[in-house]
């Protein structure tokens, strides 16, 4: 069985629908890490399109910002206007399937999904340190998280935690990992709405663990057509600029 593991899709649907085309007939269920919603111009396309695959999501902190089940207080002033412009944009309908979405970690499928780590829901895991409570605590060999927007992760065996350092190069489309049975690991397939991790492509990844693989995906999608509508919109400039650089 192939996952399609999406994440941090904040409101994209030109990425998410380049992210659809690339894993045409690649994948045999999908699940989403959480923020569907926030930063970018399209929060209706993009969560109907969702609900449309029927793809297992939990909630990330942009979804419960803009639904009102956090405070925007945390948020800085640019993430928080964004935050309010989709509060106003979302159809009741739309808000109502966000609000109810489960809190991570799910376990599903044989993998477990967390937004940010699996301990906190709104933590941050960018670091060997920060990894390392989840790596030892999951449900599951193989973890999934989202929320720093980075490609990659990291993998522990036998008291030996190693990052996975594994993203495309520029030519490629995706880079292939394979899975040790005996290894445990916490894996960001990267951000398909907002990529910070220096390559502005729209990142997924496909795992099929019977026979022992994740690909982490990269692909283009027309970056300005996104600008144009966020300016539109009258959305912040910095989240219109960083989606040229990826960071
Ligand atoms: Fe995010």
């Amino acid at each position: 069985m192939r996952i399609l593991i999406l994440s941090d899709l904040h409101s994209n649907a030109t990425a998410l629908d380049a992210v659809l085309e690339a894993a045409k007939d690649r994948w045999d269920l999908s699940v989403c890490l959480g923020d569907v919603v926030g930063y970018g111009p399209d929060p209706n396309s993009v969560t109907a399109r969702l609900r449309e695959l029927g793809t297992t999501t939990i909630r990330g902190n942009h979804d419960k910002a803009v639904t009102g089940l956090m405070a925007t207080e945390d948020f800085n002033p640019v993430a928080k206007a964004a935050v309010d412009w989709t509060r106003a944009e979302l159809k009741p309908e739309h808000m109502a399937w966000l609000s109810a979405l489960p809190k991570g970690p799910l376990e599903t499928d044989g993998i477990v999904l967390v937004h940010g780590a699996v301990q906190d829901e709104d933590e941050y895991v960018f670091t060997p340190e920060q990894a390392l409570e989840g790596l030892l605590d999951s449900n599951a060999g193989v973890t999934f998280f989202g929320h720093t927007h980075h490609q990659g992760g990291f993998s522990y065996q036998d008291a030996h935690l190693e990052i996975v350092q594994i993203r495309p190069r520029a030519m490629e489309s995706f880079a292939a990992l394979r899975v040790e049975a005996a290894r445990r690991y916490l894996l960001n397939p990267g951000s398909i709405g907002q990529p910070r991790d220096g390559d502005p492509r729209a990142a997924f990844a496909i795992a099929d663990l019977e026979h022992k693989v994740v690909e982490f995906w990269r692909v283009p999608y027309d970056v300005q057509v996104v600008q144009k509508r966020m300016r539109s919109a009258h959305l912040p400039e910095p989240l219109i600029q960083r989606l040229t650089l990826g960071r």
